[in-house]
């Protein structure tokens, strides 16, 4: 099936993209058991996907209650940290954003069953500018309009941002780059459309108004490369996107390493 969201028909460069949505349209769903999945990577190696700090309980009981809200009263009462029976409920990673006292907004607590070349356990505690430093040119460009958004967000109002990338892989849980990368070479040009997945994160961003936090949701969707071949004006659209990326983009998401693939599927596209 085609790739629900598709922003790389937007932009050709990184963005801040944050959109309001109605309050409603808030969580997409559309995963019957998240709790397996997750569940199974939290017995295996929690601190991968699972992080956080003691004085964040407060803030994951409101998130909590933020998500029973959205779908109903949790079906029974938990002996979870809080944040995490949330993420249970839900297709979506769930990240406790909080303000210390120096004024820095920091990740306190975390579910990441879904992370996208990011580990829990590093990740916690850090504050967005230490989040964003592996993107080129973030703090020059955006780390001072991330923080004032974190600061202006209204109670009831719902943020919605897109990004994407192109893996060999299509597990939703891919803590690191290194394995999944150096199976590349064993792709057959020919099955790229297969073998290559659009990995799009659909990311919203809420206050939590009684502790004053920031819930930061990411829900991953995939979909092979191949699926545009249902729709010729979908894959135009990619491939102008694929060829007219900005250098600092193409370098972040190492387009590099797939460009050869990406080509031969465009100069033949099977389905995948
Ligand atoms: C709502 C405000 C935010 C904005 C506008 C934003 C923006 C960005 C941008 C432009 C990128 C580069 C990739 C892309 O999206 O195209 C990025 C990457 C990233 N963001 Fe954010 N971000 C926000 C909040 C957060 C939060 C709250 C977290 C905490 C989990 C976070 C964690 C990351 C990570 C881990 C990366 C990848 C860095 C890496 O490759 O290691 N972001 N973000």
């Amino acid at each position: 099936m085609i790739p629900r969201h598709r922003p790389w028909e937007e932009a050709a460069d990184f963005q801040i993209g944050l959109k309001p949505i109605p309050l409603e349209a808030w969580l997409e769903g559309g995963e019957a058991d998240p709790a397996a999945r997750k569940d199974a990577l939290w017995a295996a190696d929690r601190g991968l996907v699972w992080a956080e700090t003691a004085a964040s309980r407060p803030g994951q009981e409101e998130v909590a209650e933020l998500i029973a809200q959205a779908l109903g009263p949790a079906p029974a009462p938990s002996d979870l940290p809080p944040l995490y029976a949330a993420a249970r409920r839900v297709p979506d990673d769930l990240c406790l954003v909080e303000k210390d006292a120096d004024g820095q907004w920091r990740l306190t607590a975390l579910s990441l069953s879904a992370g996208s070349f990011f580990i829990a356990r590093e990740v916690i505690g850090r504050s967005l500018a230490e989040l964003h430093s592996p993107v080129n040119g973030f703090s020059d460009r955006f780390l001072t309009r991330v923080q004032r958004i974190f600061e202006g967000l209204r109670p009831d109002l719902v943020l919605e941002r897109r990004n994407w990338t192109l893996l060999n892989s299509d597990a939703l849980h891919t803590p690191t780059s290194a394995p999944i990368r150096a199976r590349i070479g064993e792709i057959d040009p020919a099955e790229a459309g297969r073998c290559l997945n659009l990995r799009v994160e659909r990311q919203t961003l809420r206050r939590l108004p009684r502790t004053g936090g920031a819930l930061f949701t990411i829900r991953v969707w995939l979909a092979p490369l191949g699926s545009l071949v249902e729709q010729p004006e979908r894959l135009s659209a990619f491939a102008q996107a694929w060829r007219s990326a900005t250098p600092e983009l193409r370098a972040y998401k190492r387009f590099d390493l797939y460009d050869d693939l990406v080509e031969s599927f465009l100069s033949d596209p099977k389905p995948a």
